[in-house]
């Protein structure tokens, strides 16, 4: 007899982020079925197929921000709730606190120029071939240039107002394109096929956090 071994994943597997906080509470949900969001919430769709939120259709690597929906079928979402009454136009009230706790981009990348930025990263997480983790910017960072990464990253906006900027060169004064990030929202891929990608940065127009999702398959 034999034939292929089914393998059965657990519906609706939940992995809390360890950088969640009680303001800020981030989870992947797996193999989900018949699955109920309640609270305001930004739910990214990471799975390779569209997903149906009452109604819409959520495409693979998008996202939005719901509330009291059902889900018939997903393969993989990340979901962050924030804390629902958080004013957009003011500072972040919880930014020393994240400060605190979380890295300044200085102690991870040493490099002279980003001595001054006001950029902190929290720890990471990493479900098989994602890692995830958050960025705090405060209003007016320029976040740093870059074209080199080892992974394929998206982000997406969990709070205030920013811009992903692409440019020609390593100079801020060669700005081609922005894309404008406000909650809920992920931008489309940077990189192309081979991985390869422009010179890019984030900037904070307020006090922003957003969640980098960094593939490495
Ligand atoms: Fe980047």
């Amino acid at each position: 007899m034999g034939g292929a071994r089914e393998v059965v994943q657990m519906e609706n597997k939940r992995t809390d982020f360890s950088f969640s906080e009680p303001f800020l509470g981030a989870y992947l949900v797996e193999n989900v079925k018949d699955y109920s969001i309640d609270a305001k919430t930004i739910v990214l769709n990471l799975g390779k197929r569209g997903v149906e939120m009452t109604g819409d259709e959520l495409k693979p690597l998008s996202s939005s921000v719901y509330s009291k929906i059902s889900i018939e079928k997903a393969e993989k979402l990340a979901c962050i709730e924030l804390e629902a009454d958080l004013d957009l136009r003011e500072t972040f009230p919880f930014s020393e606190e994240l400060k605190a706790k979380w890295q300044h981009v200085h102690e991870i990348f040493p490099l002279p120029q980003l001595k001054k930025t006001k950029l902190w990263r929290s720890g990471k997480e990493r479900i098989r071939n994602i890692e995830f983790n958050l960025w705090f910017a405060s209003a007016g960072t320029n976040c740093g240039l870059h074209n080199k990464h080892e992974f394929r990253e998206i982000h997406t906006q969990v709070y205030g107002l920013g811009r992903m900027q692409k440019f020609l060169d390593n100079d801020i004064k060669s700005l081609y394109n922005e894309v404008f990030m406000g909650p809920g929202h992920t931008h489309g891929p940077f990189y192309n096929k081979k991985g390869e990608y422009p010179w890019h940065q984030y900037y904070a127009d307020s006090d922003c956090i957003w969640m980098a999702v960094e593939f490495y398959d």
